[in-house]
């Protein structure tokens, strides 16, 4: 049994019903946001409804300047009985009378937000394996949007692989995971792909930017070309539900020793830090 909230109301998730006409449903023409509470603790909250917000602007949904997504969000935190959450916001642009590409007036927004447990446990990494394919994404990958048939395709092509994700590239150049940012440290520095288009703004990637600053880490945000990437010391990946995982093996090759790297120990050690704050 679990609380969601729809619309206006909370209830318990098997009496939430969406018309089939809403364009979530029929056109993907949706945001969402995926954030944890540990303790019933949302973490980075203020940025993930930030991000929520940039979204629902640039895509021109008419949201009640009302909402309250925090409070939303607290609510479900508290009224769900587990202590760690996973936390899903999903915004539509809202349910038209016919189905039709382009959007009717005055739609009013579908807000749906639920729980699950966050299973988790963030403890360090003995390292896992990806792969890498070609990004065949539609190059606005920044908007976190629904609309993820792509990403299906790549995660189902990991697991078929039986590793934990398939990273991407465009151009030569790593893009991110199928529901990851990338990380990858060389000569002792760590560089991420700098945000561009067509690359998710994680905020699990601005958290580690800040922990790699704070402690005093070299870094920068550069391209990475395939053939560099391959020869890096260490690979990491990170989302809000995973943390940071280093990845040890990509398309079978080993990746530096084989073992979870120095900077990975370090970097993890203080983020978990500041998971655990
Ligand atoms: N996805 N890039 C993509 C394509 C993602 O789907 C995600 C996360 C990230 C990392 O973003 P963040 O650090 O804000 O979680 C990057 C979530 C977890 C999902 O789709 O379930």
């Amino acid at each position: 049994m679990s609380i969601c909230f729809l619309n206006d109301k909370y209830l318990e998730i098997q009496d939430a019903k969406i018309s089939p006409l809403d364009r979530g449903f029929l056109f993907g023409d949706a945001i969402y946001e995926v954030i944890i509470a540990l303790n019933k603790k949302p973490f980075e909250l203020d940025a993930h409804i930030e991000r929520l917000k940039k979204n629902i602007s640039k895509l021109k949904y008419s949201i009640d300047d009302q909402i309250n997504f925090e409070e939303i969000v607290s609510e479900i935190i508290s009224k769900n009985k587990n202590l760690n959450q996973v936390i899903y916001i999903q915004i539509s642009r809202g349910t038209d009378q016919i189905r039709d590409h382009i959007p009717g007036n005055n739609l009013s927004p579908t807000i749906f937000v639920s729980s699950h447990e966050l299973k988790t446990d963030f403890s360090l990494s003995t390292g896992e394996k990806a792969i890498l394919l070609e990004d065949f994404r539609w190059r606005k990958s920044q908007i976190k949007a629904t609309s993820l048939l792509a990403n299906v395709i790549y995660r189902s092509a990991a697991k078929d692989k039986d590793v934990f994700e398939t990273i991407l590239f465009e151009n030569g150049f790593i893009t991110e995971g199928a529901v990851s940012n990338v990380f990858c440290c060389t000569d002792n520095k760590i560089i991420t792909p700098p945000l561009s288009e067509n690359i998710l703004p994680g905020i699990t990637r601005k958290v580690i930017l800040e922990v790699i600053q704070d402690i005093s880490l070299e870094y920068e945000e550069s391209k990475i070309p395939i053939e560099s990437f391959l020869e890096a010391d260490e690979i990491w990946v990170t989302n809000s539900t995973k943390g940071i995982i280093p990845i040890i093996d990509l398309d079978g090759k080993k990746i530096g020793s084989g073992n979870p790297g120095e900077k990975y120990l370090k970097v993890s050690e203080a983020f978990m830090t500041k998971l655990l704050d």
